[in-house]
C-alpha cells in the first residue's frame, strides 16, 4: 500500500528479525540495520520513511543516530526504542526531538500503531514540501506556482493552461465559486507573451446594465448625459494585454451582441463615436454557470458562446480532488501565518483527514478562510462555545466568520460579502453590530 519504508535499527538479531516480521505482516516495507552507521546511508531530506532505533547499541548509539538524522532532516520522525524503566531517557529524547518512544518489551500492535502515525506525518511533510517546491519554482512558471495540487485533474488543468498560454486564442474558464478561475486567468496571462502588458479584470455581475457598455467600450464626450469627458473602456485599458471578463453570463443579451462583434472584428467602437479602434488583446471569460446550458435556456447567445468556447477550461471543485486538500490547506496556513505574522499551529493528520472529507461548497476560498481562522485562533465554534446561550454562541461565530473573511479578502468589502453570500447592506450592518472595522483587516503595507 505504501512506498514509505521504515528504517529499523537494532543490534540484537532476535529483536531485529522480530521487528522486521511484525512490520512485514502489517504491509510496511522495512529496511533493517544492525548498526546505526548503516542506517545513516539512507537518511537524507529525500528519505520518504521514518526511523525506528534502539537506544543502547555498541558504536554509535540511538540518541547519536537521532541527532545526526535530525541534523540532516529536522522533520524526520524518529521513534526510539528504550529499555524497560528508561523513563528519564525517554523523556529526555522527546525533548531532543524524538517523535515518540516505545518501551521494551512492546506489543507488535503498539509498534505498528506508532509507526503508522509517524508515516502519516512523514507523508504530509513530503507532500507539503513538494507543493512548496512547486510554488517556489514560480518565478519561472506562474502556472505551476499558482495552481498547486497533485491530483490528476490539476495536472491536466496546468498542462492545458500552459498549452493555451503559448497561443493567442480567447479562453472560457468555467467552474464553481472559489475554484480559482481568476487565479487561473492571471496565471495564464503571466505565462503568456503578454505578461508585461496589462491584465484588466471586470466583473460583469457588479455593474448596472446602463453603465456596462461604456465601462467596456468607453465613450466620447457628450455620448450621453453626464459624459463630459472622453473615457477609455476596459477594452482599451487592456490593449496589448489580457481582458478578463468575469461572470460573463451576467452580460445582458443586447450587449452580448456588441461583445460578439468586438471579438469577431477585434475592434471596438466607443459610445458616441463612429471610429472603430483596433484591438490587440486576449479575452479570458469566466462563468460559474454552465454557459452551454445558459445558451440552451436562451439566456446566452449561441454565437457568442461558440466564439468564446474555442478553448474551455473547467476548474475542478475541491470535492473532486480531495487528495489535494491536506497539502493545499497547509500551504494556505503558511500563507496566512506570513500575512498575519503569527505562528503556524500544529495540524494533526486526523484534522487534515477531516478537512479532506468535507464538501467545501466555497472551494479554495472557503478552505482559505478556514486556514485564516486557524491562524487567528478562531477555530470552529469560537472561544465562546463552552458558555453562553445559543444566540450568543451564534453571534460569536458570526463575528469570527466575518472577521476571518474580511481578513482573507484583505479588507475588501465587496469580496467579503460575495464570499459570504450576503448583501453589501447586510455586511455593513453585521460589521457595525460586531464592532468590526474594515481598516483593521487591510494588509499593513497598504494601511
Ligand atoms: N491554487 C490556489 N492556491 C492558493 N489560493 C488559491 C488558489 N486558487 C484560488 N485561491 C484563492 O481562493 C480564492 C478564490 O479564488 P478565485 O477568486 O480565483 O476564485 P473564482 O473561481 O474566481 O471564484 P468566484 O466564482 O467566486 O469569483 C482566492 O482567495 C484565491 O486567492
Ligand atoms: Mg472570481
Amino acid at each position: 500500500m505504501t512506498q514509505t519504508p521504515v528504517l529499523f535499527v537494532d543490534d540484537e538479531p532476535d529483536l531485529r528479525i522480530a521487528g522486521e516480521q511484525t512490520l512485514s505482516l502489517a504491509d510496511l516495507p522495512v529496511i533493517a540495520c544492525a548498526r546505526a552507521e548503516a542506517a545513516l546511508d539512507h537518511i537524507s531530506p529525500a528519505f520518504p520513511g521514518v526511523l525506528v532505533t534502539d537506544i543502547r547499541m555498541p558504536g554509535m548509539d540511538g540518541t547519536a543516530l537521532m541527532a545526526e538524522a535530525l541534523r540532516r532532516d529536522p522533520d524526520l520522525p524518529v521513534i526510539l526504542v528504550t529499555g524497560h524503566g528508561d523513563v528519564d531517557l525517554a523523556v529526555h529524547s522527546m525533548r531532543l526531538g524524538a517523535y515518540d518512544f516505545i518501551e521494551k518489551p512492546y506489543a507488535p500492535d503498539r509498534l505498528v500503531q506508532v509507526i503508522r502515525r509517524a508515516l502519516d506525518k512523514r507523508r504530509l511533510t513530503m507532500e507539503v514540501r513538494a507543493l512548496k517546491a512547486q510554488a517556489a519554482d514560480g518565478s519561472a512558471d506562474p502556472i505551476s506556482a499558482q495552481l498547486i495540487g497533485r491530483s490528476t485533474a490539476m495536472a491536466q488543468l496546468r498542462a492545458q493552461l500552459k498549452a493555451v498560454a503559448e497561443t493567442e486564442t480567447d479562453v472560457l474558464i468555467e467552474g464553481a465559486t472559489g475554484t480559482g478561475k481568476e487565479v487561473a486567468a492571471r496565471a495564464l496571462h503571466a505565462a503568456s507573451a503578454r505578461a508585461a502588458r496589462p491584465f484588466v479584470a471586470i466583473n460583469c455581475a457588479a455593474l448596472p446594465e446602463t453603465l456596462m457598455e461604456s465601462e467596456l467600450f468607453g465613450h466620447a464626450p457628450g455620448a450621453f448625459e453626464g459624459a463630459t469627458r472622453e473615457r477609455y473602456g476596459k477594452f482599451q485599458h487592456a490593449r496589448g494585454g489580457t481582458l478578463f471578463l468575469d461572470q460573463i453570463d451576467s452580460i445582458p443579451l443586447p450587449l452580448q451582441g456588441k461583445l460578439l462583434t468586438a471579438l469577431q472584428d477585434r475592434a471596438i467602437t466607443p459610445l458616441g463615436t463612429n471610429e472603430a479602434v483596433a484591438l490587440d488583446l486576449r479575452v479570458i471569460a469566466a462563468s460559474r454557470r454552465d454557459l452551454a446550458q445558459a445558451a440552451a435556456e436562451g439566456a446566452f447567445r449561441d454565437d457568442l458562446l461558440y466564439r468564446l468556447n474555442v478553448v474551455t477550461l473547467r476548474m475542478p471543485p475541491l470535492a473532486e480532488r480531495r487528495e489535494d486538500i491536506p497539502g493545499l490547506f497547509q500551504i494556505l496556513l503558511a500563507n496566512a501565518s506570513a500575512r498575519h505574522n503569527r505562528p503556524v499551529p500544529a495540524v494533526s493528520p486526523d484534522m487534515l483527514a477531516d478537512l479532506a472529507s468535507r464538501d467545501w461548497p466555497g472551494n479554495i476560498r472557503e478552505l482559505r478562510n478556514e486556514a485564516e481562522r486557524a491562524i487567528l485562533g478562531l477555530g470552529h465554534g469560537g472561544a465562546a462555545s463552552e458558555t453562553g446561550r445559543l444566540a450568543d454562541q451564534m453571534a460569536a461565530h458570526e463575528r469570527s466568520l466575518i472577521a476571518a473573511t474580511l481578513s482573507a479578502q484583505n479588507g475588501s468589502i465587496k469580496a467579503t460579502y460575495e464570499a459570504l453570500g450576503i448583501s453589501r447592506k447586510a455586511l455593513y450592518e453585521k460589521m457595525q453590530k460586531h464592532g468590526l472595522a474594515r481598516d483593521d483587516f487591510r494588509p499593513a503595507d497598504r494601511a
